[in-house]
């Protein structure tokens, strides 16, 4: 071998030497990271409760925040919102929430706490696909005169009023459920704890 071709060689073995050690450095910067992160993900797969700042959602807005893993709506209703509820008593299966799809705080004609602020888990009943937030009143491809703004899940048709309440023959068998919930003050919800009476 010539000087070159063997001062060539050393420099790639050098180089080589220096990656391996970088990748090793990688690791070690990357444990104390992972070790802060585990808990905090472990906590929430165990179901910790997340409170949520509901200030900042406008009338007619919806949020979605993850709870256990699953995808929870927060919507603020508008009053017209409110009062089209009334409208979709007769087109819905099970209108005064009889079945246990709710806290008992919120077995009432909005499923609500405050009626305002809707909370339901993101889930449709039939097989668990996510619904979409369709708030608009009288969509056509919803039903028209017949729609007063709700969910509808994209994978077999089911349809949700905005208060979560399944209509009358969809797959779903009952209405979106209410995860337990209550107010720290007017702007703080905890999701995942249940109001006191
Ligand atoms: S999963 Fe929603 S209609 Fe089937």
């Amino acid at each position: 071998m010539t000087n070159d071709v063997v001062n060539k060689t050393r420099r790639r073995v050098l180089t080589g030497a220096t990656t391996v050690v970088g990748a090793i450095g990688a690791v070690g910067a990357a444990v104390p990271f992972v070790g802060s992160w585990n808990p905090s993900a472990k906590a929430k797969a165990a179901g910790a409760p997340v409170q949520v700042n509901i200030s900042k959602i406008e009338p007619g807005a919806m949020i979605t925040v993850e709870w256990r893993g699953k995808p929870v709506y927060i919507v603020r209703r508008s009053e017209q919102a409110i009062a089209n509820l009334d409208k979709t008593d007769e087109l819905v299966s099970d209108p005064n929430s009889e079945n246990p799809q709710q806290p008992a705080y919120a077995q009432n004609h909005t499923r609500s706490i405050k009626p305002e602020v809707l909370v339901l888990l993101g889930l449709c009943t039939h097989l668990g696909c996510a619904p979409m937030f369709r708030p608009e009143v009288g969509a056509q491809d919803l039903g028209g005169d017949k729609w007063q703004g709700g969910f509808f899940c994209p994978c077999h048709g089911s349809k949700f009023d905005l208060a979560g309440r399944v209509y009358k023959g969809v797959p779903a068998p009952v209405n979106l459920e209410v995860p337990p919930h209550k107010y720290d003050n007017d702007n703080l919800l905890t999701i995942g704890v249940d109001q006191e009476a």
